[in-house]
């Protein structure tokens, strides 16, 4: 069972991969963006307390995603977790460290989604999701088969995401740059870091993150 990180800015495809994974190898996806959005839709008291955070673009506190992690760690059964959007400070990777250390698990590959900031911004002006089943789409490169239709479930409530749009994003970047790459180092010093082309196709990339996959199963 491998355990792996996906690591990128926002917008480098993540999400898009994560969910490949699940499908094809059963994984469990762990996104604590996902996990916060929920409790936002949900109008839980912690989707009260994040909400405007992640409005503006900023992260929200290391205890608040730890903690989500570690719940889901505990119930959450598959063939590996994947930790998408997390950790994204270096607090939260030494947590997750001993959040994997305490369950006598370890963490096989971190890999790192490399992606230019003109994309970036190009990825999430076209993005939209299906607001039953999840699934993630973009208006050129990864459009619906049926024009306002979910494939995967049919639906027609299609969404453009709250935080998606320029002034929020340029300070997600920011974030991104000033709190989360610094985990680049963290894990090349930890000798886990695979870095892939996030600017290739969505299947070109599912191939590099096999390629890592693999490598690490079988080491
Ligand atoms: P979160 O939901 O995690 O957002 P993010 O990291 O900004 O990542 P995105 O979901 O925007 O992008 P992605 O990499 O998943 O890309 P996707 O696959 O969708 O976090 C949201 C907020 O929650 C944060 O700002 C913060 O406030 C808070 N938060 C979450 N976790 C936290 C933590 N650990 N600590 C503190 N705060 C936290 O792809 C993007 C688009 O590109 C799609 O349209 C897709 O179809 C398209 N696409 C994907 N791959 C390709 C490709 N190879 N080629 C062309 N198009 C592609």
């Amino acid at each position: 069972m491998t355990n792996i990180i996906l690591l990128g800015p926002p917008g480098a495809g993540k999400g898009t991969q994560a969910r490949r994974l699940v499908e094809e190898r059963g994984m469990v996806q762990l996104s604590t963006g996902d996990m916060l959005k929920e409790a936002i839709a949900d109008g839980t008291e912690l989707g009260r307390k994040v909400e405007g955070i992640m409005a503006r673009g900023e992260l929200v506190t290391d205890e608040i995603v730890i903690g989500l992690i570690d719940e889901k760690m505990k119930s959450a059964k598959g063939s590996g977790f994947i930790f998408d959007g997390f950790p994204r400070t270096l607090p939260q990777a030494d947590a997750l460290a001993d959040l994997l250390d305490r369950s006598g698990q370890s963490l096989g590959a971190v890999i790192e989604m490399r992606v230019d900031d003109e994309a970036l911004v190009d990825r999430i002006a076209g993005r939209f999701t299906c607001g039953n089943c999840g699934e993630v789409y973009h208006k050129t490169t990864k459009p619906t088969a049926k024009e306002g239709a979910c494939d995967v479930c049919g639906s027609h409530d299609l969404r453009h995401r709250a935080d998606d749009n320029p002034e929020t994003l340029k300070q997600r970047l920011m974030e991104y740059y000033k709190k989360t790459s610094p985990l680049i180092g963290y894990y090349y010093h930890d000798g886990k870091l695979a870095p892939v082309d996030g600017l290739a196709e969505i299947d070109d990339v599912a191939k590099s993150i096999a390629v890592v996959l693999d490598r690490t199963a079988a080491s």
